[in-house]
C-alpha cells in the first residue's frame, strides 16, 4: 500500500497522472448566459488534473465556451433548455467533451461550419465559433437532428509532460 502510494506520488511529480487514471464528469446546466462561465470554470478545474500548459487549458475553455454559447444563442433561442456537458479523460493525455443540447438542431451542419457562416441576424455574431473549436482542440464532430437538437464533441490530446521534464 505504502509503496503503491509512493510511485502514484512519484507518477504525479513527473507532471503525468497514474497509468490507470479514468475519470470523467457529467454536467447538467440550464441555458442561461452565466452558465457559460460556469461551464469554463467547471472545465478548467477538471483538466487540470492532466496537467495541462496554460495554453492548452486556455484553448480548451475557449472551446468550451463557443460550444455553450452556441447552445444558448441558437439551439435555446427563445426558449430555456438543459445544456449536456460531459468531459471524460479517455487516457492519461486525451480528453474528451461532449456538450448537447435539445434545442432547435442544425439543417445543414457542413455549411453551419464553415468560416464566418452565422445565421445570426442581428449583427452579433461573427460565424466563427465551429472554426475556433476546430483550431482549438485537435478533434471536431458535430451531429445534429433539426427540431430534436445537437451534439457536439470534441477530444484534445495534450503534451506528454513526462516527456518535456526528462528534455
Ligand atoms: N447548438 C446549436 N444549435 C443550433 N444551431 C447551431 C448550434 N450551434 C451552431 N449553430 C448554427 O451554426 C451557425 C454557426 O455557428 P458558429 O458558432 O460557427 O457561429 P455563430 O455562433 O453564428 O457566431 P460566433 O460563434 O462567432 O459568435 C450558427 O449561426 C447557428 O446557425
Ligand atoms: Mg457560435
Amino acid at each position: 500500500m505504502t509503496t503503491n502510494l509512493k510511485s502514484e506520488n512519484e507518477k504525479r511529480k513527473s507532471g503525468r497522472p497514474p497509468e490507470n487514471l479514468r475519470n470523467e464528469v457529467r454536467i447538467e446546466l440550464p441555458s442561461n448566459s452565466i452558465n457559460e462561465g460556469v461551464a469554463r470554470a467547471i472545465t478548467s478545474v477538471f483538466i487540470s488534473q492532466l496537467d495541462p500548459t496554460f495554453e492548452e487549458l486556455a484553448d480548451i475553455k475557449c472551446a468550451v465556451s463557443e460550444a455553450v454559447t452556441n447552445c444558448i444563442v441558437h439551439a435555446y433561442r427563445d426558449t430555456q433548455g438543459i445544456i449536456y456537458i460531459t468531459i471524460k479523460i479517455l487516457d492519461e493525455r486525451t480528453v474528451r467533451i461532449e456538450i448537447r443540447d435539445r434545442g432547435c438542431g442544425i439543417e445543414d451542419i457542413k455549411t453551419a461550419m464553415q468560416p464566418l457562416y452565422t445565421t445570426d441576424s442581428e449583427g452579433e455574431r461573427s460565424g466563427m465559433g465551429f472554426t475556433v473549436m476546430e483550431s482549438f482542440m485537435d478533434r471536431l464532430s458535430v451531429v445534429s437532428s433539426p427540431g430534436r437538437g445537437t451534439k457536439v464533441t470534441m477530444v484534445k490530446t495534450l503534451h506528454d509532460g513526462r516527456q518535456k521534464s526528462s528534455k
